[in-house]
């Protein structure tokens, strides 16, 4: 281990530096006492061998814990291991903080975790690790956050837990932890946090937890509690949010007690099976969001006067009667009132809306629905930004015209709101150099900075609606944060289910005239920030509610150099004394053999560390977005394995959401897939030229060290090949197989006749052609590596020869399998397999039995419709016979014996004219083609066929088919 150590040191060092050690060094043999440097000391070999052990059991597919065996986890710069800054009185270092937030870690916890005996922090959100909380966990009496969010953790949590005399917060939502709150957690004496909410937690909530003196957050909800509401909770001293949404108390009642908190923000009791009246709430002066929906509650709704800081109010969906209190009009900064579905009765008051000034970010939702109000107590005159639904109430009945957007169903655009704020900036995006952008957070002078990304959430805000809180939240963070006001920007944010509040953040330098427009957080200060955010060292805020930190993302230029997460660098004179502390043990032989074998690794070592230090140009494309890594895993949950939706030769696919709420797929390649950054981007400007309504559209790319991704449209439906499986349960019509044909020949006569320079596709499969939400084709994997040859001087377009037979087995060209002649025909002979798949549903190659010979069988003895899928419904069979006889010409075995693509295209389009329209099934969005060619419709009542349309002029089928490509 120290012999470990002092090489690793060494070879971080400059060549030069380490025979600067090396002087030092003899002169420590003759005894010279310069080396008081040393007095940092090493971690204790207990919590080295620990650290071990625990990444033993932990699976790191990323290798972010590669740097785990190399020297010392103190004063190596261990990933995630923070330790305290010197020596404590045992003489050695201790780690305090383990942070390995967001690191796609699997595996499970260790119990030598216990081993870490001064550990404060310990820090495994957003990983997917499974397997219990392991119990000795229990044994880190100085333990304060313990945040386990976000994993896969099963079992119950353990008793043990509740010993720990400094915790402050337990964070283990988002996980699968079941069985009771062990009553042991009635003695969590310093415990403010606790935040438990999706798990399967069971049983009744303790009563003794209202012993609990610092407790201010508890949020338990969708788990499966059940027993009753304790009233003794009340007597919590500084509970602010009590949020048990989505439990099952089975009928009882929320207590009277309740009403009696008077440090309560928050209560959130949504869909808890709570039976009863809703209790008096007047002495709550500052509740802010109540939330009883879906329930049973019943009664009245209580009439006395509610704290002004009313921000929200839902008692929708229960048995509630009477009339609608007149105290919910006087809370000035009510943003929803939502009391539909009840049976609530009298008068819809006006005074809710009269009298109420909005400015430009406030709003009020009234949702009265479905109730039993027969009136409107004053004129019906809604300020501007103020929202009454009324549907299924009597009122509605009298046909009341004032009323009739009111009485109307709403159009449903409810969920995942999503929007972004405002730049107030004056800087236009202009190019700063990558990865530095303007700052828009400054509105006196526009400079280049490197921003600090930051995921980040609202777990249980104190409102509905953000704009009006805005500044107040940039204010609250800004100030916990220790940062100008300035240099916070809201890049956006969204709703979530919870509701939640989603956010992207983005934290500016502040500008420096001396940094050569090139304005960065300097290193200390990164980790002092991202320690804020990490130590939950910002204040609470009551309206703002407990936040989570979802990822805290460092650009490439933050990373260079010898920075980690660990606290603080190391002085020169420390190294040396580290260095020499570890030569001391370990060397006792031979120096000089050591040094010179130190050297020869030195070499190595600066080999390697030459790759990272490759500059990137910065390209602008236009029409595609350069994403960073950091964006790209802030959209996929760092890659996480659930984001995951394909896997091809060239890497891994995931679904990413982008900070703006675009849904996108991510295509990553594999090591092994990578290309020359200088051919990634020649074929980034190529794609980024083609647009096709038949093709999926490139949106963006990533080009970064190690690392090319290419960032797509998503597509909802999926591949055809899934839609054809046997599994699949909605089957497909042959109108919906002849559009899904159709779509995919013209999105490939495009890539061979529009694309310049022509692209043959080399690998058309079912599993490449991609169904949009509206089932519209759209062909996939198209162009990578995949150029068509270059006409020589000639002038024509020389057969391609290639090395490499590149394809999928069943859907390659016999001839470019013999010859390793590329041509457009080899993509027909593709496409042809593609469309007898649709024919008969089955697999290219099943059973070592060919599509093309088993339909050429059929078709030649008389019996194709019995190879046809039974699937597809009736269809008429001209058609399909058609179809067939064009599926099997584009799969000759000879070349020139195939239609070419524009022939392919031209006959499907008479296919497609031959349909009657009452078999079409979806034609809003079918394709518009230049309708040339007049109907040739069969002897039944077609009137008017859906692949016409009307307002195309009669131009070439060709560039009425292909759009315009985007000029350069
Ligand atoms: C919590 O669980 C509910 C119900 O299953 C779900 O709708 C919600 O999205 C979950 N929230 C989080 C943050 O996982
Ligand atoms: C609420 O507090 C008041 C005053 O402290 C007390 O008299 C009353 O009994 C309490 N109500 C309940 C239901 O605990
Ligand atoms: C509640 O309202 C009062 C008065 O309007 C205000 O001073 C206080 O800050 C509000 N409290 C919260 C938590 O918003
Ligand atoms: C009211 O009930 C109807 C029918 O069950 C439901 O569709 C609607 O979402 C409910 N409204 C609210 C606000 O929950």
């Amino acid at each position: 281990m120290f012999h470990n150590s002092a090489e690793f040191c060494i070879l971080r060092m400059s060549a030069s530096r380490a025979w600067t050690v090396g002087a030092v060094f003899l002169m420590w043999l003759f005894g010279s006492s310069l080396l008081i440097g040393a007095q940092d000391g090493i971690t204790d070999p207990i919590e080295v061998q620990a650290l071990r052990d625990i990444k033993s059991t932990l699976i790191d597919t990323n290798k972010n814990l590669s740097n785990w065996n190399r020297g010392d986890p103190c004063t190596s710069n261990w990933t995630g291991v923070l330790c305290f800054n010197t020596s404590l009185d045992d003489g050695y270092r201790h780690v305090r903080e383990l942070q390995l937030l967001n690191m796609n870690l699997t595996g499970s916890l260790s119990p030598e975790l216990r081993r870490l005996s001064r550990l404060e922090i310990l820090d495994f959100m957003w990983n997917g690790l499974s397997g219990s909380i392991p119990k000795e966990i229990g044994n880190i009496t100085s333990l304060k956050l313990l945040l386990l969010n976000g994993n896969h953790l099963t079992g119950p949590l353990p008793e043990e837990l509740g010993y720990l005399p400094n915790l402050d917060r337990i964070q283990i939502d988002q996980n699968n932890i079941s069985g009771p709150i062990p009553t042991s957690f009635a003695n969590l004496n310093k415990t403010k946090h606790f935040h438990m909410n999706n798990n399967s937690i069971s049983g009744q909530i303790p009563p003794e937890l209202a012993r609990l003196p610092y407790l201010v957050h508890f949020l338990l909800d969708n788990n499966n509690l059940s027993g009753y509401l304790p009233p003794e909770l009340s007597k919590m001293p500084n509970l602010t949010i009590l949020q048990l949404d989505n439990n099952n108390f089975n009928g009882t009642t929320i207590p009277d007690s309740y009403g009696n908190m008077s440090k309560l923000l928050k209560l959130s009791l949504r869909s808890c099976s709570l039976q009863g009246p809703i209790p008096d709430l007047s002495r709550m002066p500052i509740l802010a969001y109540l939330d009883l929906s879906s329930n049973r509650l019943n009664g009245t709704i209580p009439t006395n006067q509610l704290s002004q800081n009313m921000t929200t109010i839902d008692l929708s969906n229960n048995e509630l009667t009477g009339s609608i209190p007149a105290n919910f009009s006087s809370l000035p900064n009510l943003q929803k009132l939502l009391l539909a579905n009840n049976s609530l009765n009298g008068s819809v008051l006006s005074s809710l809306w009269q009298n109420k000034t909005l400015n430009a970010t406030e709003s009020l939702t009234l949702d009265l629905e479905n109730n039993r109000l027969t009136n409107i107590s004053d004129s019906i005159n809604l300020p501007p930004n103020v929202t009454l639904w009324l549907k299924g109430n009597p009122v509605c009945i009298n046909d009341n015209i004032n009323l009739r957007q009111q009485c109307a169903s709403r159009s449903d655009n409810v969920t995942g709101s999503q929007s972004t704020t405002n730049s107030t900036a004056v800087c236009q995006p202009q190019s700063c150099p990558y990865p530095y952008e303007y700052s828009p957070t400054s509105n006196l002078s526009c400079f280049c900075a490197a921003p600090l990304l930051i995921g980040y959430r609202l777990k249980s805000p104190g409102f509905s609606d953000f704009p009006p809180y805005t500044i107040r939240f940039e204010d609250y963070l800004t100030s916990g944060l220790d940062l100008d006001f300035q240099q916070l920007y809201i890049d956006s944010f969204a709703w979530e289910e919870g509701p939640r509040l989603k956010m992207y953040l983005k934290l500016y330098p502040v500008y420096n005239a001396t940094s050569n427009s090139r304005n960065m957080f300097n290193m200390s200060e990164v980790q002092r920030i991202r320690r804020m955010f990490t130590g939950w060292l910002i204040p609470d805020s009551d309206i703002f509610g407990p936040y989570e930190l979802l990822n805290f993302n460092l650009l490439d230029i933050y990373n260079e150099g010898t920075v980690t997460t660990s606290s603080g660098g190391i002085s020169t004179g420390a190294l040396i004394g580290i260095v020499l502390g570890g030569i001391a043990v370990a060397v006792t032989l031979s120096a000089v053999v050591t040094l010179l074998i130190l050297r020869v690794r030195l070499r190595n070592y600066h080999a390697i560390s030459k790759r990272r230090h490759t500059s990137k140009a910065s390209i602008k494309i236009d029409g595609v977005k350069s994403f960073t890594y950091t964006e790209l895993a802030m959209a996929t949950n760092n890659f996480n394995i659930s984001t995951q939706v394909g896997q091809g030769g060239y890497g891994k696919v995931y679904r990413g959401i982008l900070a703006d709420g675009m849904v996108v797929a991510i295509k990553r390649a594999q090591e092994g897939s990578l290309q020359g950054e200088r051919e990634f981007l020649t074929e980034i400007q190529l794609l980024s030229r083609l647009h096709h309504r038949n093709l999926v559209s490139l949106i963006g790319y990533c080009d970064e060290e190690g690392e090319q991704m290419l960032v797509y449209e998503f597509m909802s439906n999926g591949t055809l090949r899934d839609h054809l499986s046997a599994k699949s349960k909605e089957t497909l019509s042959f109108a919906m197989r002849l559009r899904l044909a159709f779509g995919s020949a013209k999105g490939i006569l495009y890539l061979h006749t529009e694309a310049d320079p022509p692209i043959f596709h080399r690998d058309i499969k079912a599993s490449n052609i991609l169904l949009d939400s509206k089932f519209t084709a759209k062909v996939a994997d198209f162009g990578l590596s995949r150029l068509a040859p270059v006409p020589d001087v000639e002038g024509a377009a020389p057969a391609h020869v290639s090395t490499v037979v590149k394809g999928t087995p069943g859907y390659l060209d016999p001839e470019y399998f013999l010859t390793h002649k590329l041509t457009d025909k080899s993509d027909v002979y593709s496409l042809g397999v593609v469309f007898l798949e649709l024919l008969t549903g089955m697999h290219p190659i099943s059973h070592g039995k060919n599509i093309v010979r088993e339909v050429n069988l059929a078709y030649q003895s008389g019996m194709i419709f019995s190879v046809i899928d039974g699937r597809m419904g009736s269809y008429p069979s001209e058609c399909v016979e058609k179809f067939v006889a064009l599926a099997l010409k584009s799969c000759q075995d000879e070349t020139d014996s195939r239609p070419s693509m524009a022939d392919v295209v031209r006959e499907l389009e008479n296919i497609c004219l031959m349909m009657p329209e009452s078999d079409m099934g979806v034609s809003e969005s079918i394709d518009t083609v230049a309708g040339k060619m007049a109907p040739v419709t069969p002897s039944s009542s077609v009137v008017k066929n859906p692949y016409v349309s009307s307002d195309v002029s009669g131009s070439d089928l060709v560039s009425g088919v292909v759009p315009t490509i985007t000029p350069r």
